[in-house]
């Protein structure tokens, strides 16, 4: 008979972005999570606040910078969705993670 296969992954994952619930495609990157949500500016330049939004979506051009389950300066797209996880836009400069 037919059965899934054991490494199957659901159709769809359910993310926290800017703490409201977007379900997007399994496999999908944060940065498309944020684009789903509708934001389109997900961080704020840290020397005059200019809205920025993913450009290259290849890891690239570092303009998809999101804090992701707390840790800030994340490339968004090339972090792919997990299950409950949190995005959040990243406004002005961040710490440097030690
Ligand atoms: S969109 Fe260019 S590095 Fe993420």
């Amino acid at each position: 008979m037919f059965r899934p296969r054991p490494d199957a992954r659901p159709a769809t994952v359910t993310v926290l972005v800017e703490d409201t619930e977007v379900t997007v495609p399994a496999g999908a990157s944060a940065a498309a999570a944020l684009l789903l949500a509708g934001l389109v500016a997900m961080r704020e330049t840290a020397v005059s606040g200019t809205p920025r939004g993913p450009l290259c979506l290849m890891g690239v051009c570092f303009d998809c910078l999101a804090e992701i389950d707390g840790v800030p300066n994340r490339q968004a797209c090339m972090v792919p969705v997990a299950p409950g996880m949190r995005i959040q836009r990243q406004r002005g400069a961040r710490e440097a993670m030690r």
